[in-house]
């Protein structure tokens, strides 16, 4: 069949590309492997969707190309995308920094999308599978799925990450990329907790469960937020944020006292409750079970008087600069989002066109441009979708 645009992909980006394809007359297809369309829609936010923050900027993201999310981010932007909520009647709050979730459920981001793409006459077909793509000799592009062949001179790539394997996550987009010229730059999982092993692990055993807000630090980057002790190493937002900037041999620190002068407040401490043990004081500040981990692992434990004037700033010292040894990360079985991707350098910043291929364009995460967590990653597949649903 032919049509103007087919979309790999009803995910958030393939969706957004379509509806705005759609509206301006266009006939799409939208090919979805899975038998429905935005399965990490529905997943995300704990089933409330994190669908934009308001406060996004292009220095929320990390790409080889820094530069190259800035038009498609400047024109569509956060409000674009409210309005549209707004106008579905679907409430929603802010939770933190800017971050807008659903106050009911993710579906309705879903049900929203699909039915714009209804009304601008986008086809979707779901659990169709995408057998073969290639460039027609006069232009224009021929996929052959499992429902049929389709034509057009439009091609768009939404086929997402690879995180989440069994919400229908492929590498079929960066296939396709290489097949038209394209160079992929490494991926790796982003946004995803990371392992402890051997010694490190044993001592943060027994404290699964336990979180406190900490800065985490790695090279340049720095989040403030909590930090989780897992089962297996270390989540919580401010260790998925460091983890799109980590990787193994990169050193990683925590500030355990974010808010504080640690060496003020326990000399403060020292002569307010000079017969507490330090146990008790880092109580104050941790966790029960974390303060008295420190206190059986790192630290001596007696009574503050007992420091020494040179003891409790060294110990601050270590609750200010904490090293951390990560084993690795837990991978794209958990991972939110995937780093790296399709290098932008060959791909149009204004409307997402493949600058070797006419008429094939990149949209959403199979690009290499990846967002913090807080709601950037779906701002980006809006912008990017809008962004290539102008030209496609
Ligand atoms: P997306 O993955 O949404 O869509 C790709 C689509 O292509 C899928 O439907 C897939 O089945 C389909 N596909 C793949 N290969 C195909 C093939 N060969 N043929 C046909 N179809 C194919 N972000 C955020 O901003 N706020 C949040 O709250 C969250 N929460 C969150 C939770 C969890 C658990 C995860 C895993 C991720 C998030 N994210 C997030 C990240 C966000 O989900 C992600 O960045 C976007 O969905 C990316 O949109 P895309 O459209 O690029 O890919």
């Amino acid at each position: 069949m032919e049509t103007d645009v087919i979309v790999i992909g009803g995910g958030a980006a393939g969706l957004m590309c379509a509806l705005t394809a759609g509206r301006r007359g266009r006939r799409v297809h939208v090919v979805e492997h899975a038998n429905r369309c935005g399965k990490k829609i529905l997943m995300s936010g704990g089933g409330r969707c994190n669908f934009t923050n308001t406060g996004t900027t292009p220095a929320n993201f990390l790409s080889a190309n820094p530069h190259f999310c800035k038009s498609a981010l400047a024109r569509y932007r956060p409000e674009h995308f409210i309005a549209m909520v707004d106008a579905h009647g679907i409430a929603w709050h802010e939770k933190e920094l800017g971050q807008l979730f659903c106050d009911e459920s993710s579906k309705q981001i879903v049900a929203m999308l699909l039915e714009e793409c209804a009304r601008a006459g986008v086809v979707v077909q779901v659990s169709c599978a995408v057998e073969s793509v290639e460039a027609m000799a006069g232009g224009g592009y021929r996929v052959r799925t499992s429902q049929g062949p389709l034509t057009a001179p439009s091609l768009v790539v939404a086929t997402g990450g690879l995180s989440i394997p069994s919400m229908g996550a492929t590498g079929f987009g960066y296939e396709l990329a290489r097949q038209f010229g394209h160079e992929v730059l490494p991926t790796r999982a982003g946004l995803v907790p990371l392992t402890l092993s051997g010694k490190h692990q044993e001592h943060y055993a027994e404290l699964a469960g336990v979180s406190f807000p900490v800065s985490a630090r790695c090279g340049k980057a720095r989040f403030d937020n909590a930090l989780l002790v897992t089962h297996r190493g270390l989540s919580g937002p401010s260790i998925l944020q460091i983890s799109s900037y980590w990787e193994p041999g990169r050193e990683l620190r925590l500030d355990l006292l974010p808010d504080r002068d640690a060496e003020a407040w326990l000399l403060e401490r020292q002569s307010a409750k000079p017969a507490a043990e330090l146990k008790t004081v880092l109580g104050e500040a941790f966790p029960q079970r974390f303060a008295q981990r420190l206190c059986e692992v790192w630290f001596a434990n007696k009574p503050m008087r007992q420091y020494t004037h040179r003891e409790l700033p060294d110990i601050a010292r270590k609750l200010a600069d904490w090293p951390i040894v990560a084993s690795g990360t837990e991978g794209y079985r958990t991972a939110e989002v995937t780093l790296g991707g399709v290098d932008t350098r060959g791909v149009s910043s204004t409307t997402m066109e493949s600058m070797r291929a006419p008429g094939l364009y990149f949209v959403g995460e199979v690009l290499d441009v990846t967002g913090w967590l807080g709601g950037y990653n779906f701002q980006w597949a809006w912008a990017s979708g809008h962004a290539a649903g102008q030209s496609a």
